[in-house]
């Protein structure tokens, strides 16, 4: 998807539904602005967020992702945002391996009362991403994954 402006960033949010998510709602109704680019996948904790799960996302197309759960401490399944964090940094250090910035992916815990906050490092991050540009990874569908209507062939 192009602009004026060039590529506009895919950003996939993985936001715990207890602060996160809540957040993100508060900055909407707050009318602080974050970047469109930035679509947000509810949880119920960052702790159910995997690794496979974030490279699967890059392999998708996106250009950044950020996990955002709870502050520490806050975790409502005890210790899912660190558990969480762990796996950000370690998928960071695969991203370096395979040539892309760890830069890409980032955690941030937040509270559901910090709506402002989160309009904030959701534009910090977006300007990022935008910065690093496109990752190249853009999958192609393929004919397996859209299978045709039974009876076509091409
Ligand atoms: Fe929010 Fe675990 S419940 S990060």
């Amino acid at each position: 998807m192009n602009n004026e402006l060039g590529p506009k960033p895919q950003i996939i949010a993985f936001c715990c539904m207890h602060c996160a998510y809540a957040a993100a709602d508060l900055a909407g109704s707050s009318r602080f602005s974050y970047p469109t680019a930035l679509k947000i996948v509810a949880l119920p904790c960052t702790g159910r967020t995997d690794m496979g799960h974030i490279l699967k996302t890059f392999e998708d197309g996106a250009d950044g992702v950020l996990v955002a759960g709870c502050l520490p401490g806050r975790c409502h399944y005890l210790a899912g945002n660190l558990y969480a964090k762990q796996r950000v940094d370690y998928v960071g250090d695969l991203l370096e391996q395979i040539g892309l910035q760890s830069e890409r992916l980032r955690m941030i815990n937040i509270s559901a009362g910090m709506g402002a906050k989160f309009a904030e490092l959701a534009n910090e991050f977006a300007h990022t991403i935008t910065a690093l540009g496109p990752t190249g990874l853009t999958k192609k569908p393929s004919s397996k994954e859209f299978p045709l209507p039974a009876g076509k062939t091409t």
